[in-house]
């Protein structure tokens, strides 16, 4: 069933049970009233008979003592002898008992009966004389007019009950597909978007009012926002890694062409296992990157000192940067932070390899940590290249490389790098900052938060 058809549904029901509910109460009401004025008119008459009305010896109730008395228009007057035979009849005619089974009792009783074809309500009162019980007086009224205005009022309410929720549905029916025309709208532009593939197009939001719908058409563009980013990315990150591996591929295969020419050489092997090595890294920090975006990788966490991992770091660092570059250890602090340890060596050997890498010759890299506050202050700090101001907005996207550092030499890396360092650091709470002017140098800084004592 439709939301349309539904809406239309529950307001009709809803209103009209409302009307029946109403109707029910006021006929309800209005009959109640005009039978107690109908007992009350009833009463009156009855207590002016009682009084006019003589018995004689013979325990005759005397039809003449109430000659005089004028009753109401429709009024039937009975009285019964206790040997419940009729004694006084008005009008004369009457011979059958307004209600014969309202006879029982010393107590007046009010009741309704059908006497030839006449809808009646009689009033029933035991008579008493000084020997005891003489008899039964009963008064009753045509209670014609009362069936007639009670029809009259059943009919109005049902007709316009019934009027009621017919207009209703049929407005409902018309508000609720104006109502309901932007969803329409969204859907078509929703049901577009999906069948040409184009994730650019927006749902024109300025149609809609400040409501619901005009919040859901926000929230559906968000979404496609979203997408579009995420698919465009994704995009990009196939291309660079095609990019990526076609380089060493292409080398690997020219070495190989060379070895077939002229038989094995030192030179070519090497090539082939530079690229192989590059090869290597290249899937390993994918592989780490895919698991960092996906969520499925764990850190271990344990308390890390450090101190000690810089050590191992700078052994290796020592390795790399050979004769051309000084790496001076300007101050070591004992920081015991809570993490992996393997993970962060990663993040220190990333930013010194980088330091390393682009500082020309004689160059110097500083390494320093300590503390400040409740975090661990890591920092490298070179007097190399620099960054320019247009690379540094995005040196720590994936795939991202410098200017300078573009071109392909067996040593050049990917560019993966700080994005790695960055997603490690974050994870454990921290943050990495870099400060960089051209030709000058380039500072890193990472703080991880303390263990506290
Ligand atoms: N200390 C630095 N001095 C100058 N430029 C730097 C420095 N560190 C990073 N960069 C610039 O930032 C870019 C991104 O660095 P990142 O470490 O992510 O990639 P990479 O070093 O090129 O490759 P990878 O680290 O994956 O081997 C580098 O290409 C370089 O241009
Ligand atoms: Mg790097």
């Amino acid at each position: 069933m439709s939301l349309r058809t539904r809406l239309t549904l529950l307001y009709t029901i809803l209103l009209g049970s409302m009307l029946l509910l109403f109707g029910g109460l006021v006929y309800g009401l209005v009959s109640v009233i005009m039978v107690n004025n109908i007992d009350q008119s009833l009463q009156t008459s009855s207590d002016e008979i009682i009084a006019l009305l003589k018995i004689n010896r013979g325990e005759q109730f005397d039809a003449r003592s109430i000659s005089t008395y004028e009753p109401s228009e429709n009024i039937y007057i009975q009285v019964w002898g206790s040997n419940h035979e009729l004694q006084i009849s008005r009008p004369t005619g009457w011979k059958v008992a307004l209600d014969q089974n309202a006879w029982v009792g010393s107590e007046t009783t009010f009741s309704t009966s059908t006497v030839n074809g006449l809808h009646l309500r009689v009033f029933t009162t035991p008579l008493v004389s000084m020997r005891g019980p003489a008899g039964i007086l009963q008064v009753g009224v045509d209670l014609g007019l009362m069936d007639i205005i009670q029809g009259t009022l059943t009919k109005i309410l049902i007709f316009l009950t019934i009027s009621a929720m017919l207009i209703t549905a049929w407005l409902t029916w018309l508000l609720t597909k104006r109502g309901l025309a932007p969803l329409t709208t969204i859907t078509h532009i929703a049901t577009q978007i999906s069948n040409a593939d184009d994730l650019a197009r927006r749902i024109p939001i300025n149609e809609f009012r400040n409501d619901e719908v005009g919040h859901l058409a926000l929230a559906f563009n968000k979404t496609l926002e979203r997408l579009e980013t995420l698919f465009g990315s994704q995009r990009r990150f196939l291309a660079d890694v095609s990019h990526e591996l076609r380089t060493p591929l292409t080398v690997i295969k020219g070495n190989i062409g060379i070895i077939r020419k002229f038989g094995v050489d030192e030179e070519s092997l090497a090539g082939i296992e530079n690229e192989v090595d590059r090869l290597t890294r290249l899937v390993g920090d994918l592989l780490l990157l895919n698991q960092a975006e996906s969520g499925v990788m764990s850190l271990d966490r344990m308390k890390v000192d450090l101190g000690s991992v810089l050590m191992d770091v700078m052994q290796q660092a020592s390795v790399l940067a050979g004769k051309k570059i000084k790496v001076k250890l300007v101050n070591i602090d004992q920081a015991i932070v809570n993490g992996d340890p393997d993970r962060i060596k990663q993040v220190f050997l990333n930013l010194i390899s980088n330091a390393i890498a682009y500082t020309p010759e004689k160059g110097t890299v500083e390494v320093n940590l300590c503390k400040e506050g409740s975090m661990a202050l890591f920092s490298v700090k070179d007097n190399g290249a620099g960054i320019s101001p247009e690379d540094l907005p995005h040196i720590f996207e994936r795939f991202y490389r410098g200017d300078k550092s573009r071109t392909h030499t067996p040593t050049s890396g990917f560019g993966l790098g700080l994005s790695i360092a960055k997603w490690i650091t974050e994870k454990h709470g921290g943050k990495i900052e870099v400060e960089s002017q051209l030709k000058q140098g380039t500072t890193f800084r990472v703080y991880l938060p303390l263990v506290e004592e």
